[in-house]
């Protein structure tokens, strides 16, 4: 008897977060979205393949002599992809509407198309009218790129293998139509498929691909997670209106550090580098108020002075106060006013707490521990913090100030921008050899009590 052939599990999938199921549900069991679940993941992929297909080759045998990395001349942008582009890579980048994207992905095309790189730029969501007015008024319009506003991925690979073009830019991905995918609508099956030919193109025509992918309300790249999987690279932009910063944030990067920030400041000439992001994160730090602490974050293999900011006000919601961290984890905010509260025996229960990262950073190193208890302390207390200090160090849960890592970047930092005290783990060993910073190394929370008199 012939063996019957083997059924693919998953038939059904959520066009939200790409949860899979052979069963369907009218809500997904993972997001908790209504009729989300779409029939049409499954492919018959059990088939053996005709001929003899691919064969291993020895990993020593590989030639390793790689193309080099291509550098945009946009410092930030070669910095978050780990030094340059690597060639025929697919890098997806993800925004909300309206953070600059196109802005981003047109600057950087006119800066490789200036060293004499071709640009096939493909929009599906503006004329190329529209793309000329922001060139212009970005002074991007090079000589070098060429603009594709119809079109479907059949007509991209045909001009890609016509034409040869060094980069591609699609701008976005769920607006780019294909006759592959057009059974499957906008789910996370379509979008998968057209990534997984866009990846093939990539290779196949020689060419790097930039993705534009647009973000849902959650701040996930709208369709599945698993697309982060099947490219190179996924670069988050994401904005600060007040001050007009945009920090571009390495989620996933094969060829590079993971966590890079990259800074730019967008202005009616489009995005510009920030070199010195600590000077534009922290304006005023002489005249401090209770409530703040400067952490050395470290950026990727970069520090960064950033301002924690604490408020702890009196509670209208007895027994059920507020505990709002932005840009810091919130069950370690909850842990740290804990261990405030045990070790300092400062009482919280009656007090909302909102914490906050300037700038709109995201903090999620442990090392950042100390500095969010100064800020809490220090609002508690309504004292301010020594002037021109930065404080570093984990918190364990019996209130010790445990070791972090990367000291001495984080140090030279420091002493880089101007700061003449700060606050260390004595965990992290004698420090005595750091010229023009008051060192001052603390072993237990107890220890910030000292710096906080009023
Ligand atoms: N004349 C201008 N002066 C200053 N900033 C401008 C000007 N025009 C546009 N911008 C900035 O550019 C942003 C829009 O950029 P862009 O169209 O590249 O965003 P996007 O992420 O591609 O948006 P979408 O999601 O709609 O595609 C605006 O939010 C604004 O900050
Ligand atoms: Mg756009």
């Amino acid at each position: 008897m012939a063996p019957k052939p083997a059924k693919h599990p998953a038939l059904f999938e959520c066009v939200e977060c790409g949860y899979q199921s052979a069963k369907y549900f009218g809500r997904c069991p993972q997001c908790q979205e209504w009729n989300t679940m779409v029939e049409g993941a499954a492919e018959a992929e059990t088939a053996a393949p005709a001929g003899p297909g691919p064969q291993p080759q020895p990993l020593a045998e590989v030639d390793s002599a790689s193309a080099p990395r291509r550098l945009t001349g946009l410092a930030e942008f070669d910095r978050v992809l780990g030094g340059g582009i690597v060639p025929h890579s697919v890098i997806l980048i993800g925004g909300e509407p309206g953070v600059g994207k196109s802005t981003l992905l047109l600057e950087v095309s006119a800066a490789l198309a200036r060293q004499g790189h071709s640009v096939l730029y493909y929009s599906g969501e503006e004329s190329a009218q529209q793309i000329k007015m922001r060139a212009d008024r970005l002074g991007a319009a090079a000589a070098g790129i060429s603009l594709l506003a119809s079109g479907s991925l059949e007509d991209l690979k045909r001009l890609v293998h016509e034409t040869r073009p060094g980069f591609l830019v699609i701008d976005s991905i769920q607006t780019l139509p294909s006759r592959r995918t057009a059974a499957l609508g906008g789910s996370v099956a379509s979008l998968r498929t057209l990534t997984a030919e866009i990846i093939e193109l990539a290779k196949s025509g020689g060419v790097t691909v930039f993705l534009i992918g647009h973000i849902t309300k959650e701040g996930q790249l709208a369709g599945p997670k698993s697309l982060e999987h099947m490219v190179d690279a996924v670069l988050y932009f994401q904005g600060e209106t007040q001050a007009d910063l945009r920090l571009l944030r390495a989620e996933k990067n094969r060829f590079g550090p993971l966590n890079e920030v990259g800074i730019f400041q967008m202005s009616e000439k489009g995005l510009a580098s920030v070199s010195d992001p600590t000077q534009v994160l922290i304006q005023d730090r002489q005249s401090r108020s209770p409530g703040t602490a400067i952490f050395p974050a470290m950026s990727g293999l970069r520090p960064l002075l950033t301002e924690v900011q604490a408020l702890v006000a009196d509670s209208p919601f007895a027994g059920n106060p507020r505990r709002i961290a932005i840009g810091f984890d919130g069950y370690r905010l909850a842990m740290l006013i804990s261990i405030i509260e045990k070790k300092l025996r400062l009482p919280f229960y009656k007090s909302d707490v909102f914490l906050n990262v300037t700038g709109g950073m995201v903090i999620r190193e442990t090392a950042a521990d100390l500095a969010v208890c100064q800020a809490l302390v220090s609002s508690h207390r309504g004292v301010v913090p020594p002037a021109n200090s930065v404080v570093l160090g984990e918190v364990g849960l019996t209130g010790e100030i445990r070791p972090v890592s990367f000291l001495e970047m984080r140090v030279k930092e420091a002493i880089r921008q101007g700061f003449s005290t700060i606050l260390l783990p004595a965990a992290n060993g004698p420090v005595s050899n750091y010229k023009g910073i008051s060192v001052i190394s603390i072993d237990n929370i107890r220890g910030l009590l000292e710096q906080l008199k009023a």
